[in-house]
């Protein structure tokens, strides 16, 4: 690949598609999610290898507690375990950090994430942000209600809330995405990072999460390269010049 390509600071990933690669293989979609997270740790280290700083990713939306308890408890179980996998191999490297509500998350997927904060890399300019029970609404409204307390305490004047301290009432001070990659071929965004999302460049490859590997992510970073980003300002570059 390019050595001279622009790199995203902020990858954001939605993970789709993992129960339609299992119905392919006629397996079940549990098999789907299971080999998901076997793709999301190799393709985490190579994403961070190339350069980004930060990736997020939508691993569970509030809406998933709709799916069969059957589905929900093993995609539980395999968080619960996945995160302290992630926190062994990233020990000394990355950052972990979580967006999301807690209510409704099991008792020990709550323990793995609090073991998992704790232990991990705090000063690492690299983060992996889970999101799980996210929804971006939420992320927006709880943020809201914490500066409603922080003015009403005096810790925060109306007059100084600005796009840059709003941030900081979100689940974690991040900063904006860069590029945003939904596999599978759907192309939506679901209520994924609203805030976070505002000039980012869309990418929907049709591949199932569980195949987006490294030679799919060089596509999407040579797309990236392609596009002309303006931020609302104007830069017909050489194409209308
Ligand atoms: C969406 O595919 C995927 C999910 C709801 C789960 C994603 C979770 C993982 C890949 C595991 C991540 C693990 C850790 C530890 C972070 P889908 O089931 O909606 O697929 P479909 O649309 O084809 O049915």
């Amino acid at each position: 690949m390019e050595d001279n390509l622009k790199i995203p600071n902020h990858v954001g990933i939605i993970l789709d598609g993992n129960g339609r690669w299992a119905k392919q293989r006629n397996l079940p979609r549990s098999k789907g999610h299971y080999y998901g997270f076997k793709n999301l740790e190799k393709i985490s280290k190579y994403i961070f290898d190339r350069g980004v700083n930060v990736l997020s990713v939508f691993a569970f939306s509030t809406e998933n507690f709709k799916r069969s308890k059957e589905e929900v408890d093993y995609l539980m179980s395999l968080f619960a375990k996945g995160f302290k996998t992630f926190n062994q191999k990233y020990k000394d490297k990355i950052k972990i950090v979580f967006s999301g509500r807690r209510d409704l998350l099991p008792t020990d997927v709550l323990k793995s994430m609090d073991e998992v904060s704790k232990n991990c890399k705090q000063d690492s300019d690299k983060i992996i942000n889970i999101c799980i029970n996210y929804g971006g609404h939420s992320e927006i409204i709880d943020a809201v209600k914490k500066i409603n307390i922080d003015v009403l305490n005096n810790k925060l004047n109306l007059d100084d809330l600005d796009e840059e301290v709003f941030n900081h009432y979100l689940y974690n001070d991040l900063p904006p995405i860069d590029l945003m990659i939904r596999t599978s071929g759907e192309v939506r965004i679901s209520n994924f990072m609203l805030w976070q999302l505002s000039y980012a460049e869309l990418y929907f490859p049709k591949v199932h999460f569980p195949d987006f590997d490294e030679r799919e992510f060089d596509k999407a970073i040579i797309e990236y390269n392609k596009r002309d980003r303006r931020f609302g300002g104007i830069n017909y570059g050489d194409k209308n010049s």
